[in-house]
């Protein structure tokens, strides 16, 4: 879906699917580095990285195993909760493996903390994060991430995978949603 089509319903486009697009690509010679000699293990959460996963996983050159989980962070509002939930875990053992985790958003962070320390304690052999979105204004905890796509502002964002109410999220780029849309 083009921007244009929810045109009234977006203020501003602060990424574009060309700058998504180019900013994949720098990225996967990034992780294809890192993991050349790595049998790693791509996670997605889901349901808002499936569209950056997608993308991410095809600019790659190295073979990946690709898997999901659906954790729950948010209520029903546009403000994090802090309480995380395993929805749907992942199919793949998670002993000795080498995973990386594939995120659409880094809001306040929570989710991502938990997820790494869950990880970590099932004993994987590594854990890293990339986040093709980072809120460094709404972040609470300390997270060490190792590639970020964009660094965008405090605002309510919409698209590439992103959603409010379930729509949006196959939007091309990445848009502040008007606040007469969600109040
Ligand atoms: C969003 C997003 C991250 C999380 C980030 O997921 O996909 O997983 O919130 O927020 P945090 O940094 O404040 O924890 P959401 O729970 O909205 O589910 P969805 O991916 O299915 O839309």
């Amino acid at each position: 879906m083009q921007p244009q089509t929810v045109a009234n319903e977006i203020s501003e486009i602060i990424v574009t699917g060309e700058q998504i697009q180019a900013r994949i690509a720098e990225l996967a010679k990034e992780i294809d580095a890192e993991y050349r000699d790595k049998n790693v293990l791509t996670l997605g959460v889901l349901k808002g990285a499936v569209m950056f996963m997608a993308d991410l996983s095809r600019a790659l050159e190295i073979q990946v195993q690709m898997d999901w989980m659906a954790v729950s962070s948010y209520g029903s509002g546009t403000v994090s909760s802090g309480v995380v939930r395993i929805l749907k875990d992942l199919d793949a053992d998670v002993m000795g493996r080498h995973i990386l985790i594939v995120e659409d958003i880094i809001d306040s962070g929570l989710t991502l903390s938990w997820l790494v320390q869950n990880l970590e304690a099932r004993g994987a052999a590594s854990v890293e994060v990339v986040a093709l979105l980072r809120k460094p204004d709404a972040v609470k905890v300390d997270l060490d991430v190792r590639w970020i796509g964009f660094d965008i502002p405090n605002e309510f964002v919409v698209g590439f995978g992103l959603d409010w109410n379930e729509r949006y999220r196959n939007l091309t780029g990445v848009g502040i949603l008007k606040p007469e849309v969600y109040s």
